[in-house]
C-alpha cells in the first residue's frame, strides 16, 4: 500500500483519519495519552511539508449523538502541548462552518474535526458523510491503526473519493504484525492469555502454525484446563469452547508445537482486591475456587522458556494484573519480554496497558496500539482500513 512518503504532501489540504480514542478518568481527564503520542509522527511529517493538516477521530462510542464530555477539544488541548504549536478544535465534523474555517487554513495549520462518532452516519459508512469529510481535503491519509477493523465512514468510505495512504504509525503497526507473523525469528513464541477463548479463537488457530512454543494463560487456560478433565472450581470456564481447546491441543502436538498450559494457579474466593488466595497445582482447583492469576511455578516455566526464544508475539495478560495480588504472573512475562534479546510484539488493549503499567514499554520492539485491530492481524485477516488504501503501482 502507498504511504505518504509515496505521494507529494507538500502544501495539500490532508484529511489525517488517527485513532485518538484514549481513556478517560472518571472525572474526564485523558487517563493515557499514548495514542495522542503516537500520532506525533505522522502530524509532525506533514506540518513540516506545510500541508494544512485536518485531523479526525472518534472517541469513545457517543451512539451518534452529541455527549459534552467526548468532545474533541480535550484531545486538541493535549496534542497541541506534546507539538508544542497550535491546534484548532472545530465544532462539528462537516457542514459550512467547517468548509470555511478548511478554507482559511495556511500551510502547516492543524485543526481537529469534532467527534466523527457525534453523527450516526459514522458508523453506518453513509456514503454522504463520507463525500462531505473528503470534500474538506485533497489527500487522505489513515494513521488510525487502531480503527482500521472497523467499516466506518472515515475509514472505509472517505478513501473512495480521494487518494488515499497509510500513515506512519499505521504502516509501522501492519508491517510489525506481517513480519512477526509471516517470517518471525526462530525459535518463535507466542503467549496468549485474557478472560476468553471465544474471542482468541482465529488468533490461536493462526498462530498456532507459524510459532515454535504457545504458552497459555489468564482466565482462557481455565476452559483449556476443562479440556483436560481438570476440576476448575469456580473459574469462568466456556463450555462450548472445550472442543476447540482440545482441538487446538491436539493440532499443536500434530504440528510439533510444544504448547503449555498453567502447572499451577493462583486461586481466589472472589476476583476482588482483599479476598482470601492461595497457590494450588492446575489438577487440584479447589471447590468454590477460581484461577486469578498462572502460580509461581508456571511463571518459572514461562519465563525460562521464553528466555531462549528469538521472538515473540504476547497478547493477554496471565491474571487478573490490576488486583496486585493477582499481577504477578503478567509482571514476569513483562520482565522476560522485556529481557529478552529478539524481537517483542506486544498486542494492543489490556495487554499494553499493563506493560505500561509495570514501566516496560519501552524495553519492548513495539507496543501496538490497536486492541481490536491487533487480534485481527494476529488471526491473519485484512483490515479494512488497510484495503481501503491506494496500491502502490508495479515497478
Ligand atoms: C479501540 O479503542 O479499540 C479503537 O479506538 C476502536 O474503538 P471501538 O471499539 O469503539 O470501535
Amino acid at each position: 500500500k502507498k504511504t505518504i512518503r509515496d505521494i507529494d504532501v507538500r502544501g495539500k489540504r490532508v484529511l489525517l483519519r488517527a485513532d485518538l480514542n484514549v481513556p478517560l478518568d472518571e472525572d474526564g481527564t485523558i487517563a493515557d495519552d499514548t495514542r495522542i503520542r503516537a500520532s506525533l509522527p505522522t502530524i509532525r511529517y506533514l506540518c513540516e511539508r506545510d500541508a494544512r493538516v485536518i485531523i479526525c477521530s472518534h472517541l469513545d462510542r457517543p451512539q451518534g449523538v452529541v455527549v459534552e464530555r467526548l468532545r474533541l477539544a480535550l484531545v486538541a488541548n493535549r496534542l497541541s502541548l506534546l507539538l508544542g504549536r497550535p491546534v484548532m478544535a472545530l465544532q462539528d465534523c462537516i457542514g459550512p462552518e467547517v468548509e470555511s474555517t478548511v478554507a482559511g487554513m495556511s500551510g502547516g495549520d492543524i485543526i481537529i474535526l469534532e467527534n466523527l462518532r457525534f453523527h450516526p452516519e459514522e458508523k453506518a459508512d453513509d456514503a454522504s458523510f463520507a463525500q462531505n469529510l473528503a470534500g474538506l481535503a485533497d489527500i487522505y491519509v489513515n494513521d488510525a491503526f487502531g480503527a482500521s477493523h472497523r467499516a466506518h465512514a472515515s475509514i472505509v468510505g472517505v478513501p473512495k473519493y480521494l487518494p488515499a495512504v497509510a500513515g506512519l504509525l499505521l504502516e509501522r503497526e501492519v508491517n510489525t504484525f506481517a513480519r512477526i507473523l509471516k517470517d518471525p525469528e526462530r525459535p518463535s513464541a507466542a503467549v496468549i492469555g485474557g478472560a476468553k477463548v471465544s474471542e482468541k479463537l482465529e488468533v490461536l488457530e493462526n498462530i498456532i502454525s507459524r510459532v515454535n512454543l504457545l504458552l497459555i494463560g489468564g482466565g482462557m487456560a481455565t476452559t483449556f484446563l476443562a479440556g483436560r478433565g481438570y476440576g476448575t472450581g469456580a473459574s469462568y470456564v466456556e463450555t462450548d469452547c472445550l472442543d476447540a481447546a482440545r482441538f487446538l491441543e491436539a493440532k499443536a502436538a500434530e504440528r510439533g508445537v510444544r504448547l503449555l498450559l498453567p502447572r499451577d494457579v493462583v486461586v481466589a474466593e472472589r476476583l476482588e482486591a482483599g479476598t482470601p488466595f492461595q497457590v494450588v497445582s492446575a489438577d487440584a482447583i479447589p471447590d468454590g475456587w477460581a484461577v486469578a492469576d498462572i502460580g509461581p511455578k508456571t511463571a518459572d516455566e514461562f519465563c525460562r522458556e521464553l528466555a531462549g526464544m528469538r521472538s515473540v508475539i504476547w497478547n493477554g495478560p496471565m491474571g487478573v494484573y490490576e488486583i496486585p495480588a493477582f499481577a504477578e504472573g503478567t509482571r514476569r512475562v513483562a520482565a522476560a519480554l522485556a529481557n529478552l534479546n529478539g524481537t517483542t510484539v506486544v498486542g494492543g488493549g489490556s495487554t499494553a496497558d499493563a506493560v505500561r503499567r509495570f514501566g516496560l514499554a519501552d524495553e519492548m520492539t513495539h507496543v501496538s496500539t490497536g486492541g481490536g485491530a491487533a487480534l485481527v492481524m494476529l488471526a491473519g485477516k485484512p483490515l479494512p482500513g488497510v484495503e481501503a488504501l491506494d496500491d502502490l503501482e508495479e515497478a
